[in-house]
């Protein structure tokens, strides 16, 4: 083969995965805006809170994500519907705001796209944190004991304080680091309707 030809057939390839990796992702999703919805006046998906985003760097840096998907699949050939972990499937559009879009694929435990809504309460995404099987004895979640400090109570505990040794005066209470992650999951929720993924 001719070095000319061959170089074009070097270019030809590197266009091709250009154009397949690059060009056409960016068709499909790089013009993605998000969608006013006319009676609140706020766009869907919701803008997260800074105190939100910090958390999600939590969620990555705990490693969540090696065994927490955030993605919920459609009908077809996926049954996560019917488990409960969304009132829809997750869209591209889903991640507007979410930076960085930890989508994930290990499914060890559930998917958490939608855990904001199925455990609304920030008591109880506390108490998994500290300890799952508080919640439900035969959860093989692990628990995040790291994200707790143990202070002196003082006078009295502060209201946020998990467990009280009243014997010592030392309270458990959650970390900065648990509040913001406490925070990240709270706001996860697909309770929002999009065109291309209406609630059922
Ligand atoms: C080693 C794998 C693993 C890691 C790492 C992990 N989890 Fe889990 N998680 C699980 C499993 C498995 C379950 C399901 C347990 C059950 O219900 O039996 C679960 C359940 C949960 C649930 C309850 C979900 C529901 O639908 O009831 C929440 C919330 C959760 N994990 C949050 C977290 C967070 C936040 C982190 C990181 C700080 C984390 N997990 C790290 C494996 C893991």
């Amino acid at each position: 083969m001719k070095p000319t030809r061959a170089l074009a057939l070097v270019l030809l390839a590197l266009l091709f995965t250009w154009a397949g990796q690059l060009a056409i992702g960016y068709i499909q999703v790089g013009k993605l805006e998000p969608i006013l919805n006319e009676e609140t006046n706020l766009p869907n998906p919701p803008t997260p809170s800074g105190f939100a985003q910090t958390g999600a760097r939590v969620f990555a840096s705990e490693g969540c994500i090696e065994c927490h998907s955030l993605s919920v699949r459609g009908p077809v050939g996926s049954a996560d519907l019917t488990r409960g972990w969304g009132p829809r499937r997750s869209v591209p559009r889903d991640y507007l705001f979410r930076e960085p879009a930890l989508i994930g694929f290990s499914r060890i435990g559930p998917d958490l796209s939608d855990i904001g809504e199925r455990m609304k309460e920030s008591n109880d995404l506390m108490a998994h944190l500290l300890n799952p099987r508080k919640l439900k004895p035969t959860s093989t979640c692990p628990p995040h004991p790291w994200l707790f400090d143990v202070k002196l109570t003082g006078p009295r505990p502060e209201n946020d304080a998990m467990t009280v040794i009243t014997q010592e005066w030392k309270q458990v209470v959650p970390s900065y680091k648990a509040k913001a992650l406490v925070a990240y999951l709270q706001s996860l929720n697909l309770g929002y309707p999009l065109p291309e993924a209406p609630l059922k």
